[in-house]
């Protein structure tokens, strides 16, 4: 984050309470803080035993083996049945679960009986292409109520799904098909995105074909999902159309409980290395944060309340607060396949305004997208249904959360800014909007039941008001139990930092500032991860993207605060000398920009590449990052003493400026 935008932030002292009106119906009781810190593990056992339990879990949490962490182990639970099946047997089966809007225009709903009518079939789909517990299924398919089918089909049979982002490319997803040894993949002949069908199935089947030299993959079937109407390639044998698949398929299957920690899903994310983790969740504990969480911090009354999270399944927050959490409490939401301006600036309103959403969550980028746009577009829908606002994904500035609360909340609805990770699985820091007196820009406050703290480098706390490092001190049920096949790495990661004398600290790797009243505000990552529009990447991983182009010798990427995107990608490479003159600059610059996109996704293009004759190094070899932040973002560069050759950041910014 820029240094403008942490000092707005912490200089922010407008406060909004709740109404009387809207702390009276709070889902949340005020002494639910006081609640959780008397006893804990009982608070969430408490909060587990609203779910329903095949079999009754007799412990809470076992953590006599950290960080390996183990909640309500010897209980058994089917995810899916608790997202499907009890609310029908409840008497809820009409209650719609889904309002799914096409990009073009296109809608479909479901009822939770009709949701859960076709994830059994589905099931049974899985089931007789001989996928079994614990086997891995990849995802791969637009925002669509067949992700959302697919996903609790994969978890009512105890499998394992990894989904992967519609934006990632086929090699982003042959790394991931193989990382985790997938048996299946779903897909679809294509999806709609700014008005026009884009492919899904051709990555797939390129990411499938075997590269040279490299093992065969594990797939043996591909489901295809018709929505893009696209021509598709055809592997007889190992290619399905879902839709005839599911239809031929047995329309009952009964759920059985898996234990606790059976794995439910294996999401991929960017760290401080070139290659992606698997983060690793697993049922009981995760689905029982996620629900509790999103019942609490969006004040959820699933009777009344239309419920909607602009997120894909590709990414955790679609993993937890469309799927997972508003499914677990019986939720209506809204789904809506394609982007927030087509066919008109206006489209996100005039779906709150058609289906009456009343909660609505996304991220700071949008926010800061529509705030450029103006108030003119979201003034001409009705969003007087929305009570409820929130944010997620980066930090959001003072300014756009102003904002944010009096052109789409009308000036009255809280906003909760909710600070979590793929890793954490579930909502960590969020205030509780019918109990908390909200400070715009900050996340504020640790959930009930969890605890956080900001340390100096040391590993002592820090004194308030002032920066350091966040960490959680003590497990939390919805916890990464690990990275796919990588236990050192978990621990290195994560764990390896503050932990000390037999007490386990996770470290975030996110900057904070806690102030006088204790409250938590977020400063950004601390490390080679980016942020931008909300999509971790990471620096690294582009690096390795660039250098596998035949014409770069060398590059550094670095994240530049960037008013709309919050980061943007900015890269310094340079080439090798025989290609230094075979093309201009602006030619190699754009040609490596979408090679960059060609190799992990058009998510991680570079917004500018700068064809640079060195870069400036320590003695030691190592690229300084900072020094190029600082060029990147047209400041002044800071010390360069530490460098092996001063001279050279002088010429970058000539050439940059
Ligand atoms: C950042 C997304 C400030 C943070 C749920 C974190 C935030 C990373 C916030 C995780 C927030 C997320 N305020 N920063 N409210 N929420 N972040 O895994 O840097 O995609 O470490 O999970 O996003 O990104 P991830």
């Amino acid at each position: 984050m820029s240094q403008n935008s942490i000092d707005s932030l912490l200089s922010e002292t407008r406060r909004f309470a709740p109404s009387d009106e809207f702390a009276a119906q709070s889902v949340a009781a005020p002494d639910i803080y006081e609640r959780a810190k008397e006893d804990r593990l009982a608070f969430w056992a408490d909060r587990a035993r609203e779910l329903h339990w095949h079999s009754p879990f007799t412990e809470t949490l076992d953590w006599s083996n950290p960080p390996f962490a183990k909640w309500f182990a010897d209980g058994r639970i089917n995810v899916a049945y608790n997202c499907l099946d009890r609310h029908v047997l409840a008497g809820n089966g009409d209650r719609v679960a889904l309002h799914w809007e096409g990009e073009p225009g296109d809608s479909r709903s479901y009822t939770y009986a009709e949701l859960t009518a076709e994830v059994k079939r589905a099931a049974n789909v899985l089931l007789g292409l001989g996928i079994g517990q614990g086997d891995r299924v990849a995802i791969y398919l637009p925002l669509i109520p067949e992700a959302v089918i697919a996903m609790l089909a994969v978890a009512r049979i105890g499998a394992v799904h990894s989904v992967i982002f519609g934006g990632f490319s086929s090699d982003s997803i042959r790394s991931r098909v193989a990382d985790a040894s997938a048996r299946l993949v779903i897909t679809a002949d294509g999806g709609w995105r700014k008005g026009k069908v884009f492919p899904l199935k051709s990555a797939v089947d390129a990411a499938l074909a075997p590269a040279d030299g490299a093992e065969p993959t594990t797939v043996t079937d591909v489901l295809v999902v018709k929505r893009g109407e696209n021509t598709v390639e055809w592997t007889e044998g190992r290619d399905h159309w879902w839709h005839e698949a599911v239809a031929a398929a047995e329309p009952e299957h009964e759920a059985e409980g898996f234990e606790a920690e059976n794995p439910l899903f294996i999401l991929y994310t960017s760290g401080t290395t070139g290659k992606p983790k698997g983060i690793l969740h697993t049922s009981g504990g995760y689905l029982t944060q996620a629900a509790f969480t999103h019942r609490n911090v969006f004040d959820l009354h699933p009777e009344t309340d239309v419920y909607w999270c602009t997120a894909d399944v590709g990414w955790v927050t679609g993993h937890s607060y469309v799927v997972y959490g508003p499914l677990a409490n019986g939720a209506t939401q809204v789904l809506y396949e394609g982007t927030p301006d087509t066919p008109h600036a206006g489209r996100w309103w005039e779906i709150i305004q058609k289906y009456g959403v009343s909660i609505f969550y996304t991220a700071p980028t949008a926010i800061r997208s529509f705030m450029k746009i103006g108030r003119q577009v979201p003034n001409d829908f009705d969003l007087s249904s929305l009570r409820v606002l929130g944010s997620v994904g980066e930090p959001i500035n003072p300014e756009a959360w102003i904002w944010y609360r009096d052109v789409i909340g009308h000036g009255e609805t809280p906003i909760v800014d909710t600070w979590w990770q793929t890793e954490t699985g579930a909502i960590m820091i969020s205030a509780l909007p019918g109990i908390t007196a909200a400070k715009p820009g900050s996340a504020q406050t640790p959930i009930p039941g969890i605890v956080i703290d900001v340390l100096g480098d040391d590993g002592t706390r820090v004194d308030p008001p002032r920066g350091g490092l966040l960490v959680v001190s003590e497990p939390w049920p919805s916890m990464l139990r690990g990275i796919w096949g990588d236990p050192e790495r978990f621990i290195e990661t994560y764990w390896s930092k503050f932990s000390k004398d037999g007490v386990w600290k996770y470290f975030a790797g996110d900057g904070a500032h806690v102030d006088a009243d204790g409250d938590i505000t977020l400063l950004g990552r601390v490390d080679d991860v980016m942020n931008v529009s909300g999509h971790r990447l990471s620096t690294t991983e582009i690096e390795s993207a660039l250098v596998s182009h035949k014409i770069v010798a060398e590059a550094a990427v670095v994240g530049a605060a960037d008013d709309d995107t919050g980061q943007a990608v900015v890269a310094f490479v340079i080439l090798k000398s025989n290609q230094a003159d075979a093309q201009t600059a602006d030619e190699a610059s754009a040609l490596l920009r979408s090679h960059v996109s060609d190799r992990i996704g058009a998510i991680a293009r570079p917004k500018r590449v700068f064809i640079v004759a060195e870069l400036p190094k320590t003695r030691s070899g190592k690229i300084m990052r900072r020094l190029l932040q600082d060029v990147a973002e047209g400041r002044a560069v800071g010390d360069t003493t530490t460098l092996a050759d001063t001279s050279v950041m002088q010429i970058i910014t000539d050439k940059v400026r």
